[in-house]
């Protein structure tokens, strides 16, 4: 059974297959339209959502199945104060697949530990978000046609934008991908995925606290909301929650075929004059996000037919504790191991880093 939680749950392959599939359900979508009869999805979002809730909720009415939700997390027994296993363990005796996003990092990892349906993170904290990656991805590979050889950058609240990490783990793996990570300081990319994704590959990238300055170089420009929810300290968010302005000026500065992304919801960053650029991408991606769920269902549960996966070494990983972990309390507040019981404390080396070891539930540096 196959899971996603992070973008490199996936080979380069096998994303490639499911946006060859994507890009069948655009041209062929009454070919899908009953596919997924009979078949049930729970949506268990603990924390706000707009358009990932509602984008897998049409993915699976577009593709003839049944959804299963919650209202609010509020109204259900995580509020009793139920883990995070035994909500996930309960819902797969009612659906055949469960989207789970989580504020505490990690918590889709506990859950993998005891889910019988297959699983998919649709955000957990400030971590992962790789379902927001495949809308980002079909849209790169739709409208510049490849996904390698590209000059992207990132701008906005790198440290705490899960869609930010997801996309550039996803990235890493293309041939010729350059990153350009466009933050103040203090929302800078965390230091350890710098490190696992893009040193120990060789992957090239520089760093900026200025648009101006990156913009006549980049293929791709991806802007991200400051992300107010995960600020310990208000003052902090007020102070950068308006470092960049994508306006048209700006745009002037961009190439003829940079195209824009952002994962919306959009505060300040983009001003909505830019929305009448061509090059603005960000609603198409909305689209393109609720194409890439309908492929993954379908793939997960095995119903992709030819254009499903093969079996893969990468599944054969998944879920699998790295060779070496000891027993560590993790120092990040955030982490679904300092509340969620039975998950043992444990933290696996870094690899290329002797003596340095990251929790195996949210990656935080120990
Ligand atoms: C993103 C998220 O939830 O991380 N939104 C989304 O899923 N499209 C980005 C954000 O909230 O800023």
């Amino acid at each position: 059974m196959r899971h996603l939680l992070q973008s490199d749950d996936f080979t380069a392959a096998e994303l490639d297959r499911l946006m060859d599939l994507a890009d069948d359900i655009i041209a062929r979508p009454e070919h899908y339209k009953n596919a997924c009869e009979g078949k049930k999805l729970a949506t268990l979002f603990f924390e706000p959502s707009t358009r990932t809730r509602l984008s897998f909720e049409a993915a699976m009415y577009e593709l003839g199945g049944h959804v299963l939700s919650v209202s609010s997390m509020a109204s259900s027994s995580a509020a009793k104060g139920e883990s995070v296993q035994d909500t996930v363990r309960v819902a797969g005796c009612y659906a055949d697949i469960i989207a789970m996003r989580h504020p505490q990092e990690g918590a889709p990892y506990a859950a993998r530990r005891v889910t019988t349906v297959p699983l998919i993170n649709a955000g957990d904290g400030a971590h992962h978000h790789p379902t927001q990656t495949l809308a980002d991805i079909l849209t790169i590979r739709r409208e510049k046609g490849r996904l390698d050889h590209l000059t992207v950058g990132l701008c906005g609240d790198l440290k705490y934008g899960r869609t930010v990490h997801s996309l550039v783990e996803c990235l890493s793996e293309r041939a010729g991908v350059r990153f350009v990570f466009i933050s103040p300081s203090q929302l800078a990319m965390p230091e350890q995925m710098l490190h696992t994704m893009l040193e120990e590959k060789n992957v090239p990238y520089t760093q900026t606290d200025s648009l101006e300055k990156a913009l006549p170089e980049l293929d791709v420009l991806y802007m991200t909301r400051v992300q107010r929810e995960r600020f310990d300290d208000l003052s902090q968010y007020e102070a950068l929650k308006d470092s960049y302005v994508l306006d048209l000026a700006k745009m002037k500065l961009a190439k003829h075929d940079c195209i824009v992304l952002h994962p919306l919801p959009r505060v300040n960053e983009i001003d909505p004059q830019v929305d009448a650029d061509p090059r603005a991408c960000y609603f198409k991606e909305v689209y393109n996000g609720k194409i890439m769920r309908m492929a993954l269902i379908l793939t997960l549960l095995g119903l992709a037919g030819g254009a499903g996966f093969a079996k893969s070494e990468r599944a054969a990983a998944q879920g699998k504790l790295p060779e070496g972990c000891v027993e560590a309390q993790c120092s990040n507040a955030h982490c679904i191991s300092q509340t969620e019981q039975g998950l043992p404390h444990l933290a696996a080396p870094v690899p290329g880093r002797p003596g340095v070891y990251r929790c195996v539930w949210c990656d935080h540096l120990i």
